[in-house]
């Protein structure tokens, strides 16, 4: 099934963890990537969802598609499944909190000792969710899964490594040790690999550009997976 008649889901922003009722943990991912997915999305499919950690409210303004604002990388799992369907893409852009405090104190957190430790528990990973529960029924195997890796260094390999990991049809890798890709800038430098051995190396662009462009590999990528399914 093409991308126009297909639903797009995108995730963006971070996810915050909280401490207590004022701290949480988070990162700083500001959404402009995740948005400017939707936005390329939107001119080329059937409906688009954007599921978004809290970002600054100007990039919401006048979307003309669907939003969905969450706090955890729980709820952004749990909002990602409830809007899966058999013709979904899914585009994780999002960077979720890899790890929550194992409590949350129902009060603020007093400055008392020197020393304060935390314990973290592991989040679900929302992608290896999602490709489990596409290999588990065979009337979702044609949802097509699209993952970001942030990566500082060996970049090439970690990506190839997420790609496998986490059963992805397609993987971005930005470089976010450099000051002009990856968090809170407005250009980005990506590659993009997919399951079927492509590999497309974009310059630095803007996030829009970018966008558009990760949007042309995800079509072309529908289709070659369709091709591979035919008998
Ligand atoms: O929002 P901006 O400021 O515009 O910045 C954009 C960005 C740098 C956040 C974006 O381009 C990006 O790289 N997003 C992915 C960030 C990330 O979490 O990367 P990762 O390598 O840690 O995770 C790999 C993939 O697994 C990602 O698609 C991520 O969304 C997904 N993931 C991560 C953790 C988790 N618990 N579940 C997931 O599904």
């Amino acid at each position: 099934m093409p991308l126009r008649d297909r639903k797009v889901i995108v995730t963006g922003g971070p996810t915050v963890e909280p401490l207590d009722p004022v701290r949480f943990i988070s990162n700083r991912s500001t959404g402009k990537m995740g948005k400017a997915i939707a936005d390329a999305a939107h001119l080329k499919a059937r409906e688009i969802v954007f599921i978004h950690g809290p970002v600054h409210e100007s990039l919401l303004e006048n979307v003309p598609y669907r939003t969905v604002g969450i706090e955890s990388t729980v709820e952004m799992l749990d909002a990602v499944i409830s809007e899966l369907r058999p013709d979904c893409v899914l585009i994780m852009a999002a960077a979720p909190a890899d790890y929550r405090p194992v409590k949350k104190s129902s009060v603020k957190i007093k400055k008392s000792e020197e020393e304060l430790i935390l314990r973290l528990v592991k989040n679900p990973d929302i992608l290896m969710t999602v490709a489990e529960i596409r290999r588990k029924n065979s009337a979702l195997r044609n949802m097509f899964l699209v993952g970001f890796a942030a990566e500082t260094d060996n970049i090439e390999n970690y990506a190839l490594g997420k790609l496998a990991e986490k059963d992805l049809d397609v993987i971005c890798v930005n470089d976010v040790g450099r000051h002009d890709a990856g968090f809170g800038v407005d250009t980005n430098i990506v590659t993009i690999f997919s399951r079927w051995g492509d590999r497309l190396e974009l310059p630095l662009l803007s996030k829009k550009d970018t966008a558009s462009r990760i949007i042309d590999c995800v079509e072309e990528g529908i289709m070659k997976k369709t091709d591979k399914l035919l008998p």
